[in-house]
């Protein structure tokens, strides 16, 4: 190989290595700074309606495991919230949800584990309106959340069934 074309591939060579890592350390300082805006709000938004929205017919299913299973799918949305989205638009989301929702969680939790289908109907109306609350506090206050009623549009059962009582496997 000639000397001259040698050098124009080394060069080459050097250049594109050099802007690969370039970018890579751009890429790097990048996810440094704004960790936290790459991550949409909305996603988690929506999980919540949907897990909010299935423990509401669980409860009118009087349906403890389903219920707890529900609650506790809300309990770590939100948790996944505080830590992935704390602020969002200069907004405080992580100290908002720590004042508004979280505190309706251990009541709601309390009423489910005693099968008190009452007081769970009333704690569970806390939690959806901390929802809305929350939509009110951070400029959302069109988003407004209902607690499940009606038929469960999901094709799911919500009631307790047969196989669930401990007597039946006997
Ligand atoms: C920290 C305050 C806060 C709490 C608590 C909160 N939200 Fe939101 N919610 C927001 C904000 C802010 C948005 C707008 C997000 C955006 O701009 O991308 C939003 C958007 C939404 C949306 C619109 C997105 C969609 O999928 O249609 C729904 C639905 C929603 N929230 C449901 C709920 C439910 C259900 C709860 C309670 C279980 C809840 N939210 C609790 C702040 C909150």
């Amino acid at each position: 190989m000639q000397p001259a074309i040698r050098s124009i591939i080394v060069t080459v060579c050097c250049v594109v290595a050099a802007s690969a890592w370039l970018a890579l350390a751009g890429s790097d300082q990048d996810e440094g700074e704004h960790a936290h805006e790459h991550v949409e709000l909305a996603p988690f938004m929506t999980q919540l309606q949907w897990h909010s929205q299935k423990l509401g017919y669980a409860i009118e299913g009087h349906n403890a495991p389903l219920a707890e299973f529900y609650l506790h799918e809300v309990t770590e949305v939100l948790e996944e919230i505080k830590e992935q989205v704390p602020v969002h638009d200069k907004l405080p989301i992580a100290d908002l949800i720590g004042k508004i929702p979280q505190p309706t969680l251990a009541p709601l939790d309390r009423q489910i584990e005693a099968s008190n289908w009452t007081g769970a109907s009333k704690a569970y109306a806390k939690l959806i309106d901390a929802c809305n609350r929350c939509h009110a506090a951070t400029q959302h206050q069109f988003i407004v959340i209902t607690p499940a009623r009606g038929r469960p549009p999901f094709n799911q059962v919500f009631e307790p069934q047969q196989s669930q009582r401990p007597t039946d496997s006997n």
